[in-house]
């Protein structure tokens, strides 16, 4: 079972999850890392979810379209939005830094 060791506002989290576990889905259910996961649409569109990848990053897919699409540059530096993962080996992570939600559409903004 995958390891997960979870930074934010310098505190440090860990515990063991099982495999293909989906952080946001678990902090949704209030389990770890609840309530430190900051978290919003679940579905790879708001980018509160985003994470620092600091070890483990190896073992992960490739950013997916949502990912590359939200995060755009910030995945060079490392950040993953983490409603996208399922765990399936051992990670460490930080959230440190808020995504920019996306700017609104023009229907949006006539509404
Ligand atoms: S929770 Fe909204 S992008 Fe991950």
């Amino acid at each position: 079972m995958p390891q997960v060791v979870f930074h934010k506002a310098g505190e440090v989290y860990g515990e063991e999850v099982a495999d293909d576990t989906n952080l946001v889905v678990l902090a949704g259910i209030r389990r770890f890392p609840y309530p430190y996961l900051a978290y919003g649409c679940g579905m790879g569109k708001c980018g509160k979810c985003a994470c620092r990848i600091i070890t483990g990053a190896e073992h992960l897919p490739p950013p997916n379209w949502k990912e590359t699409k939200r995060l755009g540059g910030a995945i060079d530096d490392g950040y993953r939005l983490v409603c996208q993962l399922w765990i399936k080996d051992d990670i460490e992570l930080v959230q440190d830094r808020a995504i920019a939600p996306p700017a609104p559409t023009a229907a949006a903004k006539e509404a």
